[in-house]
């Protein structure tokens, strides 16, 4: 990572920007971190793709917050821009608005080497990177993330996706972006429970393998969430740690499933309550997920009762939900939670696969784990909760 200062052409802060290299050959691209970036973004885009056009994507709440200043900064290099507008929510990663992005692109004339910008959360990174993979086969791409989920896990790595009737994320392809531009700023304007979910995805690299990242977020979660530096090292750091994984791992195959520590269960919980974000979001399935993780963990004897306990007290200490019982209406019956979890991605041949952990930082995949251990786990969760 270095800590960068470009300055004769006025694009790159000095002290307070980061970048991290996600190295994937002739796919590799850089991640820049800092505050005030998006002010920055024109002249960056411009560096790479000058000359092209700007198709940007974006949802109706982005928009009223960051559209005028991300527009500003094209216009400040000539880069000529158009944008399209989706609504919010998760709804938009689906086949019509897909199709309607699609052909809206193409009736506006934009080229192969044009540029499509993705500004917004995780729903308009998927979706608008979908979009640039296939329109014209293929368009390049920028993340411009703008909430806490996207910039530490969402706009990094290349999965993009809509999703169907049967599930989340089953149509969809990898597709690494040219350039990631978070701008750690935009999340001021963030509701304090999106940027909680968000939070809940940084814990998770520390408790993967990175045991004193972890301590540090018990000391410093308040500057995170405050803003400044604190955030902008949360982020830096957990790209870093993204960027490290892809790299061994860009399609999956093996190591990259760590990344789904509390994903598992987290899912089920998703898929429990109708994908219904009023209900549960993603990051706040997650953090129940990694709770639930820990506790079976413990409870097979993998990792301490103590260990558990201190993931579960520092998520609740930031305000995210630790058990099942957090979630508001009801829940389907295990039986039925167990039906969800038999259709994770990870499951091969029939077995379950989760992210086990043998204590803070030493988290590992486990193929083959029992069902019924896993079930009469669920069980008692429910009781105690
Ligand atoms: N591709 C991947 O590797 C990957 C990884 C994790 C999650 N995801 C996907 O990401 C999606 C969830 O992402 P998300 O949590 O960012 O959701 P999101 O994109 O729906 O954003 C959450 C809400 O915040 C609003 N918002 C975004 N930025 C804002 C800002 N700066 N100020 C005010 N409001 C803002 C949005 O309008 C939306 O209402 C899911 O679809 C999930 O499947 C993808």
């Amino acid at each position: 990572m270095s800590e960068g200062s470009i300055a004769a052409d006025g694009v790159i802060d000095t002290q307070t920007c980061r970048t991290v290299r996600v190295d994937l050959g002739e796919r590799s691209y850089d991640i820049v971190i800092g505050d005030g970036l998006i002010a920055e973004s024109g002249a960056r885009i411009a560096a790479l793709f000058p000359g092209s056009r700007v198709a940007i994507v974006i949802d109706e709440t982005v928009a009223k917050h960051h559209l005028p200043a991300f527009e500003a900064s094209l216009e400040a290099v000539g880069l000529e821009h158009e944008t399209f507008t989706v609504k919010p929510g998760e709804g938009s990663k689906s086949f019509p608005v897909f199709q309607d992005l699609c052909d809206r692109l193409l009736a506006a004339r934009f080229e192969r080497g044009d540029v499509v910008a993705a500004l917004g959360g995780g729903v308009i990174g998927d979706l608008a990177g979908f979009v640039a993979g296939v329109v014209r086969r293929g368009m390049p791409f920028v993340q411009v993330p703008t909430t806490l989920l996207a910039q530490v896990d969402s706009s990094v790595g290349g999965k993009t996706s809509i999703n169907t009737r049967h599930g989340k994320n089953l149509i969809g392809i990898f597709n690494q972006p040219a350039l990631v531009l978070a701008d750690t700023k935009v999340l001021d304007t963030l509701t304090p429970r999106d940027f909680r979910a968000g939070y809940a995805e940084i814990a998770k690299y520390g408790l993967l393998d990175d045991p004193d990242f972890f301590a540090w977020l018990e000391e410093n979660w308040s500057g995170i969430f405050e803003g400044g530096p604190a955030r902008i090292k949360a982020v830096a750091h957990s790209c870093e740690a993204k960027a490290r994984v892809v790299a061994m791992d860009e399609r999956e195959d093996g190591v990259r499933a760590l990344l789904n520590l509390g994903h598992t269960f987290g899912h089920a919980l998703e898929r429990g309550v109708g994908y219904d974000g009023a209900l549960l979001v993603h990051g706040e399935g997650v953090a129940i997920g990694t709770v639930l993780a820990h506790r079976f963990s413990a409870e097979q004897g993998l990792c301490s009762e103590a260990d558990a306990e201190r993931v579960e007290q520092h998520l609740a200490k930031v305000g995210l939900p630790t058990h099942m019982s957090d979630i508001p209406g009801q829940l389907p019956g295990i039986p039925e939670l167990m039906r969800y979890i038999a259709q994770d991605k990870k499951v091969s041949r029939g077995a379950l696969t989760f992210i086990l952990t043998r204590g803070i930082g030493r988290s590992f995949i486990e193929k083959d784990v029992d069902r019924d251990a896993v079930e009469g786990f669920l069980e008692r969760s429910g009781d105690k909760a």
